[in-house]
């Protein structure tokens, strides 16, 4: 064994248990800093497994108390105890109960992992391996039982809340008393949950379409009963979605859903009760952007769906996260289509995967959709197994159709309800239901890397032909040098010089289902016959696979598609890459006069009222500089692109002033605020009219600026404003801050956007900046949503101050990344993902990205296996 791989876990050393857990009862004697933790569990030896195999449990930073085998306390001789691990020697050959003892200290439980205190109130996080913070288990997902709870505190906590239905509450003694949850439905632990605390709730009834009557409640902080409305809105259509889309209904008589103010991630969807970060439960115009409310019903879709995909059916084990994660969030994608645009949906879905999983993949911290290896799993939480895993799900659809698709998820819920299932599992269900073969479909699971398609037209007029030349390019990636190649699904159209879509009579060279290619060779030609007009190829519609595609359009073409495509998808990728190729241009000394054919085709689509609004905030959304840098690939100057697609964002608004000055329009009183999906869009292309307008020295933008943030009326147009002039160092920026602060001080979701708008300001002094922000009043290092809003949108959101020539950037992130460590390494390790694309920077850069590294694994402190595993292998 190499040394670099002690303590890596791998895909292909699973093995099952060699005991069941039939039954867990757990009871819970809520205090703050000595929890008492008593777990009873129903043991049986699984047939065919060596008999009288020890037992042995996993515990984590546990204080162990007492354990007793059948009721009797067990002989010192016959069990092993550490923090880490309790082992049962020699257990009885029949089923047997065991009883453990553990005690806990929620309130200086800083991971955030376990049972931990948040704002006073009790709650848990067990998904991946917090259980075993809790009480000594099988902690891992193959190991399904049924639980009960016994959650006992004092009056003070007045909702006590555990998983599955309530059956029994009352009073005690002390001032105390009690409640006992039952969850039918077996369960691994990760989906384990409880919650005590003085909470708010909001409560409505909910009946499903075979009749079964459900509570719904939604539980704040104190005080924030009314920001939950829309919340409970999104949970009621998703219900309802899931019923109509998927046929899946829920199956408990409760669904509980708890916002707490501290927690590592965007949400847990525990069996009955969800638990989520209040940012995405909250929402009230004045602290919630479009975005906001978007997010909101996008995590609590995905939680609910969740119910159905990692519930129900859950993960064989860790290596399959996707499995739950991948589906789900496709599911919340579709989900929200419908609700929404569908085209404009599905621009801002691919736009993040770019934005977040492309640089992955692209660098030392790829891995495949699902990994092969791990040495801590809270670092596989990632854009490729959440993102590019729904991709997959995605193609699969194309692939197979509507209908097909359907066909496949009924039978993966009519065959594994009730399973701990793997990827296999999974997509034997659509190769049954669809009759095809997926095992080359297959290789998106285990090969990683973005996969680059080259196409090349060639057209013989006298024929009638149209070939395209395909080639795959799958680059190396970190334990992959060579790959087989993919089968990619091609949506394609083909535009005649009359402007209309062409239908060939016939192609050949790969296998065609309507508009989809199913390109599977590394060279592959595909001619289509009947063609007699010259062809505009439009490839990949809709983003049919997640590759990047490197067509031979040259820019008119581009200009043409960006102008006319039906489909909107390849519209906005057609301005993007046109985008791109300017500002790159121009980083390497073009003149300005190139831009002039790519601006003229930008103000057509802003003038064009025959398109949604989202869609044209969208199509004059320039690359961002995670996309510039990607096209750039090597020895990257950040500064370079920074000045040079600043330089385009001013050019466009100079030169479309007249259009966006006469488009924008102070908010000015509107009647109630309408969240809807148009009104956001409205709110949208008005404040991107706003950004150019500021960009510029002409256009007036500054004063604009300061009036709508004067007179804005909810966040979307009050924090659009502020960035500008923030941003754009406009006068007025200073009061404009102070005057936002004064508003919001006391409420800690808009004090974060106020954060993050000054983290992430490209000019002036940042360190200094970050310096003033952490010793604000209404910053917390202990907070992960605080320290998000500073740490990483500077690290992430802040390119040019991020990388600044000296190195500073990397050394502040390598210093607070070490400091938050001491307290809550999953929250480091996700700020130290930042220099995930170190090693693309120019050289000197790349130096200094390296020490800062570097000094991650040098550090004199004990540092956890989080940031050294991400540090080991963004150095690899
Ligand atoms: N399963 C959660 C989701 O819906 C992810 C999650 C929430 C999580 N909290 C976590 C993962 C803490 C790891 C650690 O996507
Ligand atoms: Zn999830």
């Amino acid at each position: 064994m190499r040394s670099e791989d002690a303590g890596m876990i791998y895909l292909r050393d699973y093995q099952p248990t060699p005991y069941a857990v039939e039954t867990v009862h757990l009871t819970f004697k809520l205090a703050p800093t000595a929890t008492q933790v008593i777990s009873k569990l129903k043991l049986s030896p699984r047939a065919g497994i060596a008999a009288g195999a020890p037992l042995e449990l996993d515990g984590d930073e546990l204080e162990f108390v007492s354990a007793k085998l059948n009721g009797t306390p067990l002989a010192a001789d016959a069990y092993e105890v550490s923090a880490e691990r309790f082992c049962l020697l020699a257990p009885p050959a029949d089923p047997f109960e065991l009883e453990i003892e553990t005690r806990l200290n929620p309130q200086d439980n800083t991971k955030l992992m376990g049972l931990y205190l948040s704002s006073g109130n009790y709650c848990t996080q067990c998904e991946a391996e917090g259980f075993r913070r809790i009480t000594y288990y099988y902690d891992r997902p193959d190991v399904l039982a049924v639980y009960t709870t016994r959650i006992e505190a004092d009056t003070a906590q007045k909702y006590l809340l555990g998983n599955g239905n309530p059956v029994a509450e009352g009073a005690l003694e002390d001032g105390r008393h009690y409640a006992e949850w039952h969850d039918p439905h077996p369960k691994p632990a990760y989906l384990f949950a409880l919650v005590a605390g003085d909470l708010e709730v909001v409560s409505k009834p909910f009946t499903t379409a075979s009749g079964r009557d459900v509570a719904l409640n939604i539980y704040v902080e104190k005080g924030n009963g009314s920001k939950a409305d829309y919340a409970m809105d999104c949970l009621i259509r998703s219900m309802v979605w899931d019923e109509k889309v998927f046929g899946r209904e829920y199956d408990l008589d409760v669904f509980n859903i708890v916002a707490v103010s501290d927690f590592n991630m965007g949400a847990m969807e525990n069996k009955g009760l969800n638990i989520f970060n209040d940012k995405y439960v909250l929402a009230d115009p004045s602290v919630a952007t479009d975005a906001d409310y978007a997010g909101i019903e996008t995590v609590i879709a995905h939680e609910y769906f969740h119910n159905w995909t990692g519930n129900r059916i859950t993960c064989r084990d860790w290596f399959q996260l996707c499995l739950k994660e991948g589906l789900t969030v496709y599911r919340d994608q579709e989900f929200s289509s419908d609700e929404r645009s569908r085209g404009v949906k599905r621009i801002e879905d691919v736009r993040s995967l770019m934005a977040r999983q492309f640089p992955e993949d692209g660098g030392p911290l790829a891995h495949p959709v699902r990994p092969e290896q791990y040495k801590e799993i809270d670092n596989f939480y990632t854009a490729t197994v959440y993102q590019k895993g729904a991709e997959l799900v995605g193609m699969i659809r194309t692939l197979l159709g509507l209908e097909g698709f359907r066909k496949g998820m009924d039978l993966y819920f009519d065959r594994h309800d009730g399973d701990a299932a793997t990827i296999e599992d999974f997509i034997a269900c659509f190769e049954e239901a669809g009759g095809v073969d997926l095992s080359q479909f297959a290789l998106w699971y285990s090969q990683s890397g973005t996969p680059v398609v080259h196409s090349k037209r060639t057209q013989d007029g006298a024929a009638g032909t149209l070939t395209l030349h395909f080639e795959q390019e799958l680059p190396a990636t970190p334990g992959q040098s060579a790959k087989k190649p993919m089968l990619i699904p091609i949506r394609f159209g083909l535009i005649g010089a009359s402007g209309a879509e062409l239908v060939p009579s016939k192609v050949d060279g790969a296998k065609v289902d309507g508009d989809v290619i199913w390109l599977s060779e590394t060279q592959q030609d595909v001619t289509f016959h009947g063609i007699e007009e010259e062809v505009v190829t439009s490839l990949l519609r809709g983003f049919s696979a997640p590759v990047i595609l490197k067509s031979d359009l040259c820019e008119f073409e581009k200009l043409f598609l960006m102008q006319h495509d039906s489909d909107h998808f390849n519209r906005w990728q057609a301005a993007q890459e046109q985008g791109t190729d300017i500002v790159l241009a121009l980083a390497a000394g073009e003149e300005l006069e190139i831009t002039e054919p790519f601006i003229k085709a930008l103000g057509v689509v802003f003038a064009d009222e025959t398109l949604e609004e989202a869609f044209r905030a969208l199509m004059l959304t320039l690359p961002s500089y995670g996309d510039l840098q990607r096209a750039k690939g090597t020895d990257v100057d950040p500064e370079a692109i920074y000045q040079a697609r600043k330089a385009l964002s001013s050019r466009i608004g100079a030169h479309l002033q007249e259009e966006l000055r006469g488009y924008h329009q102070l908010p000015l009183a509107e009647a109630a605020f309408d969240a809807s999906a148009a009104a956001a869009g409205k709110r949208a292309l008005n404040n991107q009219a706003l950004h150019y307008l500021a960009a510029c020295e002409v256009g007036g933008g500054a004063a604009l600026a300061k009036q709508q943030f004067d007179l804005a009326r909810n966040m979307s147009d009050q924090i659009a404003a502020l960035r500008a002039l923030v941003h754009d160092d406009l006068p007025g920026a200073a009061e404009a801050l102070a005057s936002y602060r004064a508003q919001h001080k006391d409420t800690a979701l808009a004090m974060d956007k106020w954060f993050v708008v000054q983290a992430t300001a490209p000019e002036g002094n940042l360190l200094q900046v970050l310096d003033t922000l952490t010793k604000d009043e209404a910053f917390s290092w202990r907070n992960p949503n605080r320290v998000r809003a500073v740490v990483d949108a500077f690290a992430s959101g802040n390119p040019r101050q991020f990388n600044a020539e000296d190195g500073s950037g990397y050394a502040y992130l390598a210093k607070v990344v070490l400091e938050v460590d001491g307290s809550n390494p999953q929250l480091a390790a996700r700020l130290l993902n930042a220099f995930r694309s170190w090693k693309v920077l120019e050289a000197d850069r790349r130096e200094k990205a390296e020490l800062a590294l570097r000094s991650i694994l040098d550090a004199k402190q004990a540092t956890s296996i989080n940031i050294r595993d991400i540090a080991e292998r963004c150095l690899q």
